[in-house]
């Protein structure tokens, strides 16, 4: 773990935006508006990894999960409707490129936190010269899921800097691999 959590920082310091996803083994991300499964060791990793960063995220999955961020993170609510400015920590931007262009380098990269249009607008900015990084975490099995990550890691042609192997967890949720690509 001591080896993954510094090759994990180290790319992520250099990253200006890091695609971070769970899937499972048919790339699906959400059912019925959650995820359906519980990983205590993917929520340990996405604590450590995206301290200092801001999460961006889509309308329903800050919907999703806004009552159990910490609040020390700051969020980034994406919606192409101009919502009212909620709590202090939170911002409204109506495209992740409009957030990316406006942040200051000082804070750190920005996480794309899903879901399915979020991903898809990081992917295009990777690909249009933005330094990206993706965290992603494999889930064994298959979860009959309604959400799915938009496309194949592996037709990317980003680098693979890390691979896991297959990992219990420790709290009795399934077990899971981590990979972590670069575009640089
Ligand atoms: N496994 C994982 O890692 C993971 C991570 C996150 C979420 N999830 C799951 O995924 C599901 C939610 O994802 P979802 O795809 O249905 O919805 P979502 O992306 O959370 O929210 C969709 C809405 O967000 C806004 N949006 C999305 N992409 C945008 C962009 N690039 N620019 C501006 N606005 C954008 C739009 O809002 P407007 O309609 O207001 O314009 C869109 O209708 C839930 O089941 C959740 O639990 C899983």
């Amino acid at each position: 773990m001591n080896l993954e959590r510094s090759i994990l920082t180290d790319c992520g310091a250099s990253a200006e935006l890091v695609i971070v996803a769970a899937m499972d083994q048919a790339y699906g991300t959400g059912k019925d508006g959650g995820i359906p499964w519980r990983l205590t060791r993917d929520l340990q990793r996405f604590r450590a990894l995206t301290t200092g960063g801001v999460l961006a995220m889509g309308r329903v999955t800050y919907a999703s999960c806004v009552d159990t961020l910490s609040k020390d993170r700051a969020v980034a609510l994406l919606s192409k409707t101009r919502l009212p400015q909620g709590e202090a920590r939170r911002v409204h931007a109506v495209s992740l490129k409009e957030l990316l262009f406006g942040m200051t380098p000082a804070k750190g990269p920005l996480f794309a936190c899903g879901g399915e249009g979020v991903w898809s607008e990081a992917i295009k900015l990777s690909q249009r010269g933005t330094r990206t990084m993706a965290a992603l975490t494999i889930v064994e099995g298959r979860f009959d899921c309604d959400r799915r990550f938009p496309v194949d890691p592996c037709l990317w042609g980003f680098k693979e800097v890390l691979r896991t192997a297959w990992q219990d967890d420790p709290e009795g949720g399934p077990r899971s691999k981590f990979i972590q690509l670069v575009n640089w």
